[in-house]
């Protein structure tokens, strides 16, 4: 039996990838880019098994079995990696033999954060190092086709998604930016919202929005080019105030093209908006850009800031956002952050308004981070090719 442990991060959108050009090959109308957040917070963990023994492929998500052969996008991936596999001349085990697969998340999936592009890029990662393919570009135009955003989880940092121009996707690639090292004062405050809703995908969302926005493709030829460009920029000389503009203007454009879809898609609720209004109030109260918002297709806030000013962020955070659970250890997971006298706060012009009480369902704190990497055999989740009991 041969296997391979891997963990693999979560990547967080500023300008977003919001539509395909080709559903199967997963290739979007245009480019992205993405931070790449720590994998001690939020990551995913996979163990592939390969065995003589085995009857069929098996994979087991969170400890629960997934239908593997059925799920087309599963498959591609693994069949993507095997074929790199065979143009290496795959030596350690013969092809043929099937795959036990174990997959966790150290996050909850129910929080709707980007679970799936930690997962598909960890499937990936994970096989390659199975079949002994070394890191290359080709690996995240297989991960793409897992999951669109996934791509960008296989590089940490800063990472651009390449929409690319091919019919068959060959250049629509990631490639990494600048590493976590370039910026690692970039930290990030994930404000998980109560909702009961349930959303619509991110993949039904884009479909009906290239099929009914009158917006998404200017926006796609006119605005994202001009927006990479000066992100770019900005990420380089590490400006963060180009860099809280282009996020927060990005984000906002996502959720105008959603509206713009008929029948609209609704992601951001009343909480969310609060939170973009707090945000706005908090910069002007401070006098500068210091927090950055953005939201994927749900009502979650993420807030980029720097490490320096997480302390006063969270601080005035807990005063706008009260929440019974404040003084819980849960509450405000992840890093650690110091805390600051209320007063400062208060002097500093922080924001006045004080929201109804228990928006929030908790925080995180996490940080820039590294991309995917192996773990030594003992950390393996599965024993004799079973998963390990939950
Ligand atoms: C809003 O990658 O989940 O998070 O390719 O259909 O699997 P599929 O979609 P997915 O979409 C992510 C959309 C987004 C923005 C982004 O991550 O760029």
């Amino acid at each position: 039996m041969f296997s391979a442990t891997c963990v693999a991060p979560v990547n967080m959108a500023l300008v977003k990838y919001w539509g395909k050009r080709n559903e199967e090959l997963i290739l979007p109308i245009n480019d992205s880019i993405s931070m790449t957040l720590d994998a001690n917070e939020m990551s995913a963990k996979t163990t592939v098994c390969a065995s003589e023994s085995f009857k069929e492929n098996r994979m087991w998500l969170n400890g629960d079995v997934v239908p593997f052969e059925e799920n087309a996008r599963l498959m591609r991936c693994l069949e993507g990696v095997q074929r790199l596999a065979l143009a290496n001349g795959a030596q350690r085990f013969p092809l043929s033999w099937k795959l036990h697969i174990a997959s966790y998340n150290n996050f909850p999936t129910a929080a709707g954060l980007a679970s799936s592009a930690a997962g598909y890029a960890c499937l990936v990662y994970t096989l390659a190092r199975l079949y002994e393919i070394p890191m290359n570009e080709e690996l995240t135009t297989i991960a793409r086709q897992g999951s669109g955003s996934a791509c960008r989880s296989l590089y940490g940092g800063f990472v651009q998604w390449h929409r690319g121009t091919t019919e068959d996707g060959r250049d629509s690639i990631a490639e990494q930016l600048v590493p976590a090292e370039h910026w690692p004062e970039m930290h990030m405050l994930i404000l998980v919202v109560n909702d009961a809703r349930k959303k619509t995908a991110s993949t039904k969302g884009m479909q009906l929005a290239v099929n009914t926005s009158t917006l998404i493709q200017h926006r796609a030829k006119e605005i994202v080019p001009q927006r990479i460009k000066e992100l770019k920029s900005a990420i380089q000389s590490r400006d963060f105030k180009t860099f809280a503009e282009i996020t927060m203007k990005e984000s906002n454009q996502l959720h105008a093209i959603a509206l713009d879809t008929y029948p609209p898609c609704v992601y951001m609720n009343d909480v969310s908006h609060a939170i973009v209004n707090f945000v706005h109030d908090y910069n002007e109260s401070v006098g500068s850009l210091q927090a950055a918002y953005t939201f994927d297709a749900g009502p979650n806030a993420c807030l980029y800031v720097l490490a320096e000013n997480v302390p006063k962020l969270l601080a005035a955070i807990q005063l706008a956002f009260p929440n019974d659970s404040q003084q819980s250890v849960e509450y405000v997971k992840g890093i650690p952050v110091p805390p600051v006298e209320t007063e400062k706060c208060n002097t500093n012009g922080s924001v006045g308004h004080v929201y109804s009480k228990n928006m929030l369902k908790y925080i995180i704190h996490t940080k820039i981070g590294n991309g995917p990497h192996q773990l030594s055999d003992e950390k393996s989740l599965l024993i004799d090719g079973l998963p390990l009991p939950k």
